[in-house]
């Protein structure tokens, strides 16, 4: 199904969409985020610092998330050239501030004018956007001066977005790839084709063949199954298409040129730290008897297993933990399509096997929202007591269960943030031939694939109020679901 069939510029209908993100919602999360979101560094490399005493108060993140250098980030050359002239007003502004002030006059202040970007990084979401850029966090249109013959990207050009489904609140919703992407693209200046795969890999193919035959010079790609892409995006190549996955690796594949993501492997570990957390609050005694689920059939799901019992493993071979079935391989336990009622009859059946005496697990790993609310529907079906678990992706409904205590955790992994990360690459390649330096690279079976990536943060009931506050529902409907009302 194509969700947005396309944003044409000079279709005004389609500039502002009417699901555009709740405001001060998602640009909070930024700012917290760079308050006390989960450390990492460079790899995937997490500090797990969890301790009995760490409610609410999870660990530093190395730096914020704005203050990284430029050079770092491997921001676009165009994004300096706009910072220097900003640099240079911002001299004169405040050498006119001093003069005034010495002949005892009134500064009239710095007013940047118009379009100059000097307030505008766009890149930084945790500050407000210009006047006049929308949606929220992008920066306007990137109009060189003079067209860079050298450079990837021109303006104008079809920027294909193929996307896996709608099953979960980051893939579909006012939050999601889709309110933002079609926007946010459209109003940096390409054309823009946005579909979603309905969780088919070979409808997926079909579309990215589509986008190919369209002339679509980036294609971003959130996989169905990041492994049965190989030969379309070798095809893609040929037409030098430039490939970015989005959210999801692409594996087994040459023909992938970059991937942004909330680091896998750490979204993983930071559901297992939130466990591991969640467990030592509840004060049950070790060894903890506990249950694991993965998802499937991306590679997401392996990758946040493996973090996940990277913290884990270890506890269970020290016999601190015991996995109370058995069930303690990917395969064991992944969920087939991340169908929540998959993972609900299979709840339902460990605790009817494993828990005969009546008491269940004292904790479950989940890898998202939905199959955590499955998990303590299951056992609430059955009259046991509520398991520990984590969560991802904050969706609305979890967060009212976070804020009521039934789910321990969910892990906070913003869209808007990732679409206007995939958007600081592309828009880097209006003036480059290269995608700008990732930020650590991964290899997908093939290649080595430079990651451009965001970091998680975990939510529990200790610090809820401070990313999710009532006052920060946009309507009654996600005011109820965020147990606000
Ligand atoms: C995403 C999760 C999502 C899951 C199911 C994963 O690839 O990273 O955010 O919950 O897919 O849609």
């Amino acid at each position: 199904m194509t969700i947005i069939s396309r944003f044409r510029r000079q279709n005004p209908a389609a500039r502002v969409p009417d699901s555009s993100p709740p405001e001060g919602v998602t640009r909070r999360i930024s700012e917290l985020m760079a308050r006390d979101a989960i450390v990492r560094s460079g790899e995937d490399e997490v500090t797990p610092a969890v301790t009995s005493s760490a409610k609410g108060t999870l660990p530093l993140r190395s730096r914020p998330l704005g203050s990284v250098p430029a050079s770092e980030k491997g921001w676009p050359p165009g994004r300096s050239r706009l910072l220097l002239p900003a640099m240079a007003l911002a001299t004169v502004g405040v050498a006119a501030v001093c003069l005034a002030v010495f002949v005892n006059t009134t500064p009239r202040g710095f007013e940047p004018a118009p379009g100059d970007n000097v307030a505008a990084p766009g890149f930084d979401t945790s500050q407000a956007p210009p006047e006049g850029s929308t949606p929220e966090g992008v920066p306007p249109p990137a109009e060189p001066e003079t067209p860079d013959a050298t450079a990837a990207l021109q303006l104008g050009d079809l920027i294909g977005v193929s996307m896996p489904w709608q099953g979960t609140q980051n893939w579909a919703g006012p939050n999601s790839y889709a309110a933002h992407f079609g926007p946010a693209l459209e109003a940096a200046g390409f054309e823009v084709v946005v579909d979603d795969a309905g969780n088919d890999s070979g409808k997926q193919i079909q579309q990215i063949e589509a986008m190919i035959a369209q002339g679509a010079k980036v294609i971003i790609i959130g996989a169905v199954d990041g492994n049965q892409l190989g030969n379309v995006l070798d095809q893609a190549k040929a037409q030098n298409v430039i490939v970015l996955g989005y959210d999801r690796t692409i594996d087994g594949t040459a023909s992938v040129d970059g991937v942004v993501q909330y680091g896998a492997f750490a979204t993983g570990v930071a559901e297992g730290q939130a466990l591991i957390q969640g467990l030592e609050e509840s004060g049950a005694p070790k060894p903890w008897t506990i249950e694991l689920f993965a998802g499937a059939t991306d590679p997401n799901a392996a990758s946040f297993f493996d973090g996940a019992m990277s913290l884990l493993q270890p506890m269970i071979d020290g016999g601190d933990v015991v996995v109370g079935s058995g069930q303690a391989s990917f395969a064991d336990v992944a969920t087939q399509d991340w169908a929540n009622e998959k993972a609900q009859t299979r709840m339902e059946s460990l605790l009817t096997s494993t828990y005969t005496d009546g008491i269940g697990p004292v904790g479950v790993l989940v890898p998202n929202d939905g199959i955590a609310r499955a998990v303590l529907t299951a056992c609430e079906g059955a009259g046991f007591d509520l398991p520990v678990v984590d969560g991802l992706d904050a969706e609305d409904i979890s967060i009212g269960w976070v804020r009521a205590g039934k789910q321990y955790a969910t892990i906070a992994k913003p869209t808007d943030d990732l679409v206007v990360r995939t958007l600081e690459i592309i828009t880097h390649l209006l003036t480059s031939p290269e995608l700008p330096a990732p930020d650590f690279t991964l290899n997908n079976g093939v290649k080595e694939v430079g990651i451009y990536t965001l970091e998680p943060t975990i939510i529990t009931q200790a610090n809820i109020d401070d990313y999710f506050p009532c006052s920060d529902a946009t309507d009654s409907e996600q005011a109820t679901n965020w147990g606000c009302e």
